[in-house]
């Protein structure tokens, strides 16, 4: 290897900076060099006038310091042009001219999937799972999951003590896009009462049923926490014409939201006042945890041996609580389970 690259790609995600700063520790260790690529493969499509806006040489004196920072030094961005061979012909010449021989990509299965175009024009890349949504089938965690999960269950408590001192339930929407990990690790680690997610079709009534059910027994502050992508899994349900009869106007066109669901529990369950939050951005920017921070550390080092050592292709994760690798073309090939004995168990009380 005369130099490696490393870049950060999609939404960002805690330890993305942890992740880079140990491929910076490694790669000072076997003495290469290290050029870190801006705002994910756009770097590498030269779009800027200044090239250090695109590529950065990292030292290691330059790196240390941000490990522990929210978000990523390197910036990053989804970059739709590098479907399209032409611009990652460009992104080839880039690397070419740079003199890198291997490629460190963080970044979820979009991400991923620009690795394996990359490998397949003789670049040799590795991934390292850098998204909060878990929605990775071949890893247990992705860097960032963990520090989102514990956000949101930080909001959760505080908004279990509000609900309770009011005797009010609440409705907490977390992210996740198409994945509930998020959502079902946080309501597991709250004793949320319901949860709601996109892998489990679910109707409103249903919930409001659920949530009827609790108030009855008398727990007026049963917490619900959606996915935020849990809307693709409802059955049909009519809010315009459910919200006009109760004599309210509302835009027919606009998705359900956690406010209108909300809304609509109040207005399903005897006028109890349900409350809606959504957490939102804060699970992004947070410090990652020692979790992510150590998978990072971890993660950053095994990168820069296997590229070292001729082996590319390959995306790190984690399986039975151990750091492994494997082909990027088979891990995007696993598909994702949920644990619905998990979501069960939650939904059951
Ligand atoms: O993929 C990470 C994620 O935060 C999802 O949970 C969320 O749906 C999406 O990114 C939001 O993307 P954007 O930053 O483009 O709003």
């Amino acid at each position: 290897m005369r130099k490696i690259g490393v870049l950060t790609s999609g939404g960002d995600s805690p330890g993305m900076n942890a992740a880079v700063m140990s491929v910076a520790r490694s790669a000072a260790l076997y003495n290469i060099p290290l050029i870190g690529i801006k705002r994910g493969y756009n770097g590498l499509l030269r779009k800027s006038s200044n090239i250090h806006d695109d590529l950065q040489e990292l030292t290691l004196d330059l790196v240390l310091d941000i490990a522990d920072e929210p978000g990523t030094y390197l910036r990053t961005a989804r970059c739709d042009e590098f479907r399209q061979l032409e611009y990652r012909e460009i992104a080839v010449r880039t690397l070419k001219a740079m003199e890198i021989d291997g490629l460190v990509v963080i970044g979820g299965d979009g991400s991923f999937n620009g690795a394996k175009c990359l490998c397949e024009m003789g670049i040799p890349c590795i991934g390292i799972p850098g998204t909060i949504d878990n929605d990775l089938g071949y890893t247990e965690m992705s860097l960032g999951f963990d520090t989102a999960v514990n956000v949101c269950v930080d909001a959760i408590r505080k908004i279990r003590a509000t609900s309770r001192s009011h005797d009010r339930p609440a409705v907490v929407e977390v992210m996740g896009r198409h994945c509930g990990d998020i959502a079902l690790t946080a309501a597991v680690s709250t004793g949320s009462e319901i949860v709601i997610v996109p892998e489990v079709p679910w109707t409103v009534e249903s919930m409001a049923l659920k949530l009827q059910s609790q108030l009855t027994k008398g727990n007026f502050r049963a917490t619900i926490v959606m996915a935020e992508g849990c809307y693709e899994a409802m059955a049909p349900f009519n809010l315009y014409k459910f919200l006009t009869a109760h004599g309210k106007p509302c835009y027919p066109e606009e998705p359900m939201s956690a406010v209108r669901f909300a809304s609509v529990m109040k207005r399903m369950c005897g006028g109890a006042e349900a409350r809606a939050t959504v957490i939102g951005y804060v699970q992004r920017g947070a410090e990652p945890t020692a979790r992510d921070s150590a998978f990072a550390f971890e993660a950053g080092n095994l990168a820069v041996r296997l590229l070292r050592d001729g082996i590319s292709n390959q995306v790190i994760g984690m399986q039975k609580g151990r750091v492994m690798y494997m082909p990027i073309m088979e891990a995007l090939k696993c598909k994702k389970q949920f644990n619905t004995t998990l979501y069960d168990l939650v939904n059951s009380l």
